[in-house]
């Protein structure tokens, strides 16, 4: 998501990169220009920058790509600086625009704050602010933490405070709540600049005369190769000589200083070889950063996005899911979930093959579109059919004002950020997130749920990011086996419940990735024709459902690996930690940490994406960009 870069120099600063010696510091408009420029991978919509200059703060920003502030500089200038901070911007709160991009100036234009993440507690702070007189132009969140920071600043500079511009960080960062990489500048403070983080990413770069701040290395990596990991709820100060790190209480602090050794092209990708696999590991991010600023202090779901009237909401006797591919199984999975949650009918359809067959919607329909481009057009045909029958859409999406959001009548943005692999991964758990998500505010408006039990499994649901980690760093056992089935001619994949679109999942991914012949079916209809594909040496992998689950449900798909077993079939199995039900007779089965059977797709479908491309890697194909497929399918 969004791109940080902050820079502070001294006059005499001494850099050596690639054997070129430079005297004098870079001017802070080339750094954070560069690092922006290398950030770019990250997705954005807007940028901007603020510098520090004789007569104070100066910034430009621009909605749009870098080109656009580029031009802008080239028309309005910025003078010679060595201190500054650049921002490229994913909008959450606010559309794209040149208003609500970052850097937002506070404490009478004196100060600029760029911001990345999600402060949760923004309206309350934002009622606070406004009834003590203070000015609000844009939408974000972000202008509400400049102010409260700039508001502190002044109480503490006025007393006379030394210092005062960490310490009303500090300040600042205790009243905040969410997730945030924070970093400002102060004209009062010509070479400082003070940043923050808690469950967002930010390191710092070390120079000789200078220091960097950066979202990750890319953000600095043409200027100096030493870098210092933060912790949690830390606050960093960099001057041109000095690196003090403290936590939000003003206690010492340290960070852990490390030596980048990748590529400037390894930088942008987390240092993984590939945007898949940094993408499969960004995932237990994807589904918090989904799950973040959803509920109020009370524990109600509070779906800010979801601008339906209640009450059409609360008379919807019917939901469609209309989308493509991976995100049509998340759709599959949604189903599910709404059906047993809210006990209103939910189909889910093809976007292309919907409109075609005459469907019956009508004023009573709730159509979920799921799209991660939010620019498939097959979706987007289906969105306008849909809207034009009367029926009031609801876009899942994961790109800030594309145009499937913006032809519907809410948006629900999943905060995967952005996903570059052309296959789906990360996106694929956040959309199941926000169907959920989805799926729980409706319980909760028609009363079919009472609160604790939506608040029961919104607490399970923050405890998925934790576990999908646990499969991510215990996915060894699972890459191996991918490298010695790289010479497979075709895998079948069985799940039964929401195990059947995790299983088509599996199976896409590994059609997609690995061009292996694969197909998912329902494990029920295995005798009712499939089975006929089983002989000596076929690999089947077994999403198996949890055994404290539906009994019925574990039980039959345990009877499902047996009649393959007896066929000759090779079963992969991905089961719960504790079910030990099918050691006897299965070649391979794959732990995922306990989980209530709904939520089980968020765990069982890490295995398969990784199974596929660690697989397809072990072939020697470029993961992320298979043959003959696009990221954004713009043509019907
Ligand atoms: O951007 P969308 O979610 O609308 O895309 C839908 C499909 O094209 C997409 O999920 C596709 O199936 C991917 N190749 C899956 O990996």
């Amino acid at each position: 998501m969004c791109g940080i870069v902050g820079y502070v120099g001294r006059e005499r600063a001494q850099t050596v990169m690639a054997g070129e010696e430079t005297n004098g510091a870079h001017g802070a408009l080339d750094v954070v220009m560069e690092g922006l420029r290398r950030l770019e991978y990250r997705g954005y919509d807007s940028a901007g920058v603020a510098v520090l200059t004789g007569d104070g703060v100066e910034s430009r920003k621009k909605a749009g790509k870098l080109a656009n502030l580029i031009s802008e500089l080239e028309t309005d200038p910025l003078p010679r600086s060595l201190t500054g901070i650049g921002h490229t911007r994913w909008a959450t709160h606010g559309g794209p625009t040149d208003q609500n991009a970052h850097p937002h100036l506070a404490d009478g234009g004196r100060l600029a704050l760029i911001h990345n993440g999600i402060i949760e507690n923004f309206a309350e702070l934002k009622a606070e602010l406004l009834e003590q007189g203070v000015v609000l132009i844009s939408d974000t969140d972000t202008e509400v933490a400049a102010a409260l920071l700039g508001s502190i600043y002044r109480t503490l500079s006025e007393a006379g405070t030394p210092n005062a511009l960490p310490l009303a960080m500090q300040q600042a960062c205790q009243r905040l709540e969410g997730a945030f990489t924070l970093l400002a500048i102060h004209q009062d403070s010509p070479d400082l600049v003070v940043a923050a983080r808690r469950n967002s990413p930010l390191v710092v770069g070390l120079g000789d005369g200078e220091n960097f701040l950066g979202s990750d290395v890319s953000g600095f990596i043409d200027f100096t190769r030493r870098a210092v990991e933060l912790g949690q709820d830390q606050i960093v100060t960099i001057t041109p000589e000095d690196v003090t790190i403290t936590d939000f209480h003003g206690a010492p602090a340290e960070g852990r200083e490390f030596h980048v050794d990748w590529d400037a092209a390894a930088a942008e990708k987390g240092g993984y070889p590939s945007f898949m696999e940094k993408e499969i590991n960004d995932q237990p991010d994807a589904v918090g950063q989904t799950l973040l600023g959803r509920t109020d202090l009370k524990g109600n779901l509070i779906l800010d996005e979801l601008r339906i009237d209640e009450s059409i909401l609360r008379s919807v006797d019917k939901i469609v899911v209309l989308a493509c591919g991976t995100s049509a199984y998340a759709g599959q999975v949604a189903k599910y979930a709404i059906e047993h949650w809210c006990r209103i009918p939910t189909e889910v359809e093809l976007s292309h093959e919907f409109r075609y067959r005459d469907p019956i919607v009508n004023e009573k329909t709730l159509v979920v579109a799921i799209s991660q481009s939010g620019e498939t057009m097959d979706t987007l045909m289906a969105v306008r059919y849909a809207r034009e029958q009367g029926a009031k859409v609801v876009a899942i999406c994961n790109t800030n004002g594309s145009t499937i959001p913006r032809e519907s009548d809410a948006v629900l943005y999943t905060h995967a950020g952005p996903e570059i692999a052309v296959a789906s991964t990360k996106a694929f758990l956040a959309q199941i997130t926000a169907a959920y998500l989805l799926g729980l505010y409706l319980a909760q408006l028609r009363g079919n749920k009472y609160r604790d039990e939506i608040a029961e499994v919104l607490s399970d649901l923050h405890e998925m990011p934790e576990k999908i980690q646990h499969i991510l760093d215990n996915a060894d056992h699972v890459k191996k086996l991918a490298r010695d089935m790289s010479d497979a001619k075709s895998v079948l994949f069985l799940g039964r419940h929401v195990g059947f679109p995790v299983a088509m999942e599996g199976a896409l991914k590994l059609k997609e990735l690995a061009y292996i012949h694969a197909e998912g079916f329902a494990a029920g209809e295995l005798k009712h024709g499939p089975i006929a594909l089983i002989e000596d040496g076929q690999p089947v992998v077994v999403v198996l459902p949890s055994p404290r689950g539906r009994d019925s449900l574990h039980s039959k798909v345990v009877s499902n690996i047996q009649e393959i077993r007896a066929r000759g079939a090779i079963t992969i199995v991905i089961a719960e930690e504790g079910d030990e039900s099918v050691a006897d007779f299965s070649e391979h089965v794959f732990h995922v940490p306990q989980t209530p059977t709904l939520l089980a797709p968020l765990l069982t479908t890490v295995p398969l994406q990784i199974f596929a491309c660690e697989l397809a890697t072990a072939k020697g194909y470029d993961v992320d960009q298979p043959r003959n497929l696009a990221k954004s399918v713009t043509v019907e």
